[in-house]
């Protein structure tokens, strides 16, 4: 793209933002709107009718204008499928925690090549459907070796990156599962700490309880790891306390929850990220949306993209399923699957669009956001730019 670049004939511009630039908290949206480009960023945005001149011009023909998609929950460096559990699953049997231990098998086989080529494959296939921000969780390691392998492999491909070495005890410590806790927060910390912004922690029946979760985001934080938490996914537990105990930016699951986890996350101003290809994959209820805007909680939607429970890397299909089965407005949907991943991840320079904001965006094939969930399962993402280029 040269210097300027005016996109105009927008049928609707999803901004985010007031008409003073400044992220509105909830969905905001211009019709007959353009938008100037200026290098990696967003230098102007309003009524097309205003719009002032730029080196190149694009007429978006009516199409709607979205912030690209900030996907923060995602599982991506893994080796295998698990595509017979799924199957096994949809035939009636139920979701386990114990899974995960299929993906560390393959994980660890892996070359480091191997599992870079189906990271890259997965970060192409994000970026095809509009996602221009993603976390990468690691989790699928469980040694030291293998954990700090994966989250270097995650950090070429993006900043937001996750130690999770707290996602299941592994089979070689089943019988010692304080030890494990011992080494996800010393030597494999050590190890992990270099490359990754955030620390989680799968605080659940079959995984870590309470007390585990607290050692080890406790442990991160010593290392300067922001925490997020896995919590509530398969049953209620302690997870949303021990996030909102520990500062974190994001509790994520949300589908078991107490009154008291609901006021809790309202009131730390912990967001709720909420992934329904798990409930998708899980056959499992979807958790209630409703229920925690109406509490004032700040909510974004994510794919946890991973081999085991949710094998989806779209963001249109979570915002189809928000919007249809967990009580949200489209508006709402789409706020939570941009600027609310954003809040999720801490990010105030994506998620929105107004002068100063990274120039992501995603262009559709239809005229308004609506149609992400008018339309399910069809591609609708006409372009996407990603700091300014065209992907
Ligand atoms: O977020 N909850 C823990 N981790 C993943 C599942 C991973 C797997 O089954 O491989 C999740 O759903
Ligand atoms: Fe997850």
């Amino acid at each position: 793209m040269s210097s300027s670049t005016l996109i105009t004939g927008i049928g609707e511009l999803v901004t985010n933002a007031g008409p003073d630039g400044v992220p509105a908290g909830q969905f905001a949206a211009v019709r007959d709107a353009a938008v100037v480009i200026e290098g990696e960023r967003v230098a102007w945005t309003g009524p097309a009718s205003r719009a002032p001149a730029a080196d190149e011009v694009i007429d978006a023909e009516g199409r709607a204008v979205l912030p690209g998609f900030v996907d923060s929950h995602t599982h991506l460096v893994f080796a295998g499928e698990r595509s017979a559990e799924f199957a096994a699953r949809m035939a009636g049997q139920g979701y386990a925690a114990g899974g995960i231990r299929t993906t560390v098998a393959a994980t660890r086989a892996a070359s480091d090549d191997e599992l870079r080529a189906g990271l890259q494959r997965l970060v192409r296939e994000m970026l095809r459907q509009g996602t221009t921000t993603f976390e990468c969780k690691s989790g699928y390691g469980l040694t030291v070796r293998d954990e700090a392998r994966s989250l270097a492999l995650a950090s070429e491909v993006t900043p937001e990156v996750t130690y999770l070495g707290a996602h299941v005890i592994p089979a070689e410590y089943a019988d010692d599962p304080a030890g494990y806790v011992d080494v996800v927060c010393g030597q494999m910390l050590d190890a992990c700490a270099p490359h990754a912004r955030w620390i989680d922690v799968f605080c659940e029946r079959g995984a870590f309880d309470g007390d585990q979760a607290r050692a080890i985001l406790a442990a991160g934080a010593s290392k300067g790891l922001l925490a997020r938490v896995h919590a509530g996914q398969l049953g209620p537990g302690p997870g949303i306390t021990v996030a909102v105990e520990a500062g974190a930016a994001s509790a994520d699951h949300c589908t078991f929850l107490t009154d008291a986890d609901v006021t809790a996350l309202a009131s730390a101003g912990t967001v709720a990220t909420l992934l329904p290809g798990a409930e998708f994959g899980t056959r499992q209820p979807y958790p209630d949306a409703r229920r925690l805007l109406e509490a004032g909680v700040t909510v974004a939607l994510a794919t946890d993209c991973n081999p085991g429970s949710s094998f989806t890397s779209s963001m249109p299909f979570c915002v189809a399923i928000a919007v249809r089965d967990m009580g949200m407005t489209t508006a709402e949907a789409v706020w939570a699957a941009t600027a609310g991943g954003a809040r999720a991840l801490r990010r105030d320079d994506v998620g929105y669009l107004a002068p100063g904001a990274r120039a992501d965006l995603v262009v559709l094939d239809a005229p308004s956001h609506a149609y992400l969930a008018y339309r399910p399962g069809v591609p609708q993402v006409h372009a996407v730019i990603t700091a300014g280029q065209v992907a």
